[in-house]
């Protein structure tokens, strides 16, 4: 009779002690590439040294992300999860296997471990298991803005940015924080499961000066790029002929003709309220006077080379600082990476810069660049701008911005041209330029680069210089075409700045 009592006693013991596992009851939130750890653990507290714990996603019981048994991990990982997974605390205060603590470790997330995860344990007698949801986040690459001006005198702004999970939304803002209507928004998605995303807006400078895009996650955290389009717009178009050389003059064929129309009906309402002519010269005379002043200075907006040829300087390379991997001609004025440089990586090679030995501290100066030999394709690869007298040692690619005394222009071969401002601005230059011209205004806080085989103004960077700047080149690495410093054909009358030139009188290569 008494053992029956025990019997029943023990079984009543061993079923009221059945395993139950607690997780958190909230979504866990990691990033792309951290480490996380799922929480689980049994409670009351137990030993769960000698249990079998398996952790599996969906219904991959037998594919375990985890399983420890036999009081050993078992080495029978799904794949993706092999040296990923671990056991671990959950906390600092927690007492691990022995106390019941049968949290996961996750190294080295990927979008794909977004979802469930079913933690599972089991004794003798009993078993139970629960279900972490984990949710993945990526925050994606600092959006670039590449404006495109239309033919309308309004801004094409598109606005680019790529490791987006889960998908962001986007918010056009304009200085005034006034929200933007985007044009169109498109959504890709890359092997690594990502997102990448790509909105356009136009506006005019009425609309805004100072142009915000940017991406955020539900969780609030976000991506900001800004672009101020009043270089771009009231340069304007000088900018626009490179989408519309043929509307440019067809506008101001119009608007002389509308000039016209209304001088003629103003002369007609003149000659019906008089009833006379008295000497008085035709409108359409008129017009056709002004026509050329117009057209020429106004609206077709080509650059004027010769002009900025008055600001000519001789520009060398500095042999004293040039990197070991560039070669220099005797003269100074060819650069290009070594014939022994191995480049590898995708990565552009940013250290690769020479320096210009003329230093600049006011005034305007202009120098242009041959990036193209004849019978061989223009440069892919180049970065030509200004850089603080000092900076000659920080090639680190993060250092190379303005506020650290670097201001360029960069030909990244396929990928496209960028400046190096924040955030970059995006140029679509076809065909690549062959003669690049470049203009330091120093004292406006200006640097300007022109296509001066096309004439046109490709970009301005505003910012402002302090101290002296000198010239930066950086030939890239793998081109053919070599990078070619000129010596501009002076105009006739002397250039007003007092600039020395330099006594290297080499002639011209
Ligand atoms: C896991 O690590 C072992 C040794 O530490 C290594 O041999 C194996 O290739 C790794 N497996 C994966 C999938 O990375
Ligand atoms: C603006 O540019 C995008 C491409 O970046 C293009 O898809 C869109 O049609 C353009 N919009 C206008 C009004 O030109």
């Amino acid at each position: 009779m008494l053992s029956i009592i025990i019997v029943v006693l023990n079984l009543l013991i061993e079923t009221s002690v059945s395993l139950t596992v607690k997780v958190p009851p909230d979504p866990i939130v990691a990033h792309v590439g951290s480490t996380v750890i799922l929480p689980c653990w049994i409670s009351p507290p137990e030993n769960a040294e000698a249990l079998e714990i398996r952790w599996y996603r969906h219904d991959q019981f037998n594919n375990p992300v985890l399983l420890y048994n036999h009081g050993k991990i078992q080495d029978t990982q799904e794949e993706p999860y092999r040296n990923r997974s671990s056991l671990t605390l959950r906390s600092d205060q927690s007492g691990g296997l022995k106390d019941g603590d049968v949290s996961l470790r996750l190294e080295k997330l990927r979008v794909q471990d977004d979802g469930s995860f079913h933690c599972y344990v089991s004794g003798e007698h009993s078993y139970d298991s629960e279900e972490v949801v984990l949710k993945i986040t990526a925050l994606g690459s600092a959006p670039v803005l590449s404006p495109k001006p239309l033919d309308d005198g309004r801004v094409n702004i598109s606005c680019e940015s790529s490791g987006w999970y889960p998908e962001p939304s986007i918010m056009w803002t304009s200085d005034e924080g006034r929200a933007l209507r985007p044009g169109g928004t498109s959504h890709s998605r890359g092997a690594d499961e990502m997102f990448s995303v790509h909105s356009w807006t136009a506006v005019s400078l009425s609309d805004a000066q100072l142009v915000s895009c940017s991406f955020s996650l539900r969780s609030g955290e976000l991506k900001e790029g800004r672009l101020n389009i009043q270089g771009i717009v009231s340069s304007g178009p000088s900018d626009s002929s490179d989408s519309s050389d043929s509307s440019g003059p067809w506008k101001a064929l119009f608007l002389t003709f509308l000039i016209c129309a209304l001088l003629g009906l103003f002369g007609l309402i003149l000659y019906k309220y008089r009833d006379k002519l008295t000497g008085k010269k035709p409108a359409t005379e008129i017009c056709k006077e002004e026509t050329p002043e117009r057209l020429t200075k106004e609206v077709v907006g080509d650059i004027n080379v010769e002009e900025l040829r008055t600001h000519a300087v001789e520009i060398t390379i500095d042999r004293e600082s040039l990197h070991p991997d560039l070669t220099v001609s005797k003269d100074c004025k060819i650069l290009r990476d070594s014939e022994g440089y191995n480049h590898t990586g995708e990565e552009f090679p940013f250290q690769l810069c020479a320096f210009g030995a003329q230093r600049f501290s006011s005034g305007r100066h202009y120098w242009e660049v041959d990036l193209a030999q004849p019978n061989i394709p223009p440069k892919n690869y180049w970065i030509i701008g200004v850089v603080k007298d000092e900076n000659f040692t920080t090639i680190d690619r993060s250092a190379l911005t303005p506020s650290r005394g670097f201001w360029f222009l960069r030909s990244d071969g396929p990928r496209g041209f960028y400046t190096n401002t924040d955030p970059p601005v995006k140029l679509s230059l076809t065909p690549r330029p062959e003669r690049l011209g470049v203009l330091l205004d120093y004292d406006d806080g200006q640097l300007s680069f022109y296509n001066v085989t096309e004439r046109k103004h490709l970009l301005t960077i505003s910012s402002r210089f302090s101290g002296s700047v000198v010239p930066l080149f950086n030939p890239g690495a793998g081109d053919l075409s070599t990078l070619r410093i000129l010596d501009c054909p002076k105009p006739e009358e002397p250039a007003e700045s007092s600039q020395p030139l330099l006594s290297n009188n080499s002639s011209d290569a």
